[in-house]
């Protein structure tokens, strides 16, 4: 927890699904191989230098078994620049029976033997992403369900020797005002410490990875970063207790910039844990464009992804300026009813 909990850094998440990243693929013209998927892996994980902003990568099963083109391993290629390798251990998500069309997330049969593997691979943090939706209700069902998957998860995965990524997102679909997301994750957050508690959970060796508390994105007003930063602190001051070392955030469909321009109004004053970044999206979207599948691109392509690690580790330490920003930067990528 303390290596990916480290100063001036935070989590690349590229651990999307194969039908996930197909996604991202199709984006820029190619087709969803193998062959492409590991390229796109290899391109983000061997950029030089991303050590000094990156402290752990979350992979998908498939990139933590896989190797370069030249036959090093991704596993070795992180622990060369001192990230941590994460695997994410959620089997997905399907709709809940007797909700308001809410779904759970599956992946706990199997879970244990399944994070010992991880482990010998080389595996030393895990995460496990469910989801609570405000305009469906949430229901009192789907909240508890989330809590209650994300607390046996994290209990599994600790007795296998893995950190849990605690992660239960609120998604950003809606047209409610930012003090409804604050109720809701109140609500959402105190139910998870509950059932993290109730499974003997330590609190000590877990991170969190929650979205940040802003207005839904179909609300009349945007939020400044300053308003996001104070209601998503009260939340967390509230409800998250100092002995967790680290809260790393997920982007959520915001822009690589609003991402990072809200981190870092969190980072203007000392805050009991670490706070910082576990962005998929918001440090991959200027990366993809940027490549477009073809290899005279990826050294530009990697300087895409230092520009925005080396931004959020600024944002990290609460020093981020906003200046020399590209437009792509400002594009906003949430999609109403977005599945991962
Ligand atoms: P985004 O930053 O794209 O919301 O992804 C977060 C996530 O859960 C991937 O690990």
């Amino acid at each position: 927890c303390k290596t990916v909990a480290s100063p001036g850094r935070g989590i690349l998440a590229i651990d999307e699904s194969s039908a996930t990243c197909g996604k991202r693929l199709a984006s820029i013209g190619l087709d969803n191989t193998e062959v492409n998927r590991q390229a796109y892996r290899q391109l983000l994980l061997t950029t030089a230098g991303l050590g000094e902003y990156i402290s752990g990568a979350i992979l998908f099963e498939e990139t933590l078994y896989q190797s370069t083109t030249d036959g090093k391993t991704f596993v070795d290629v992180l622990k060369d620049q001192n990230i941590m390798p994460g695997i994410k251990v959620d089997k997905g998500l399907v709709p809940l029976p007797g909700s308001n069309n809410e779904s759970w997330c599956q992946g706990l049969d199997g879970l244990a033997s399944r994070c010992a593997e991880y482990y010998k691979q080389g595996a030393r943090f895990a995460k496990w992403r469910t989801v609570v939706s405000i305009p469906c209700g949430p229901t009192a069902l789907a909240v508890k369900e989330a809590a209650w998957g994300l607390a046996r998860y994290a209990a599994i995965a600790q007795d296998n020797g893995l950190v849990p990524i605690v992660e239960p997102e609120i998604l950003l679909d809606g047209d409610h005002g930012i003090e409804r997301t604050l109720e809701v994750a109140e609500k959402v957050w105190s139910e998870v410490f509950f059932y993290l508690a109730e499974n003997n959970v330590l609190f000590e060796g877990i991170l969190l990875k929650p979205s940040m508390v802003t207005p839904g994105a179909e609300h009349k007003e945007k939020a400044s970063p300053e308003a996001i930063a104070k209601n998503t602190l009260t939340m967390l001051r509230r409800r998250v207790p100092p002995a967790v070392p680290g809260i790393m955030f997920l982007s959520g469909g915001q822009s690589e910039l609003e991402a990072t321009m809200n981190l870092n109004a969190m980072n203007q004053s000392a805050n009991p844990w670490h706070v910082s970044f576990s962005y998929a999206r918001a440090l991959q979207n200027s990366v993809l464009k940027t490549w477009q599948g073809q290899p005279e691109n990826i050294e530009a392509a990697q300087k895409a992804l230092l520009v925005r690690a080396k931004a959020n580790s600024l944002a990290q330490l609460g020093s981020y300026t906003g200046e020399g920003e590209s437009d792509e930067a400002k594009k906003g990528m949430f999609q109403k009813g977005y599945t991962y």
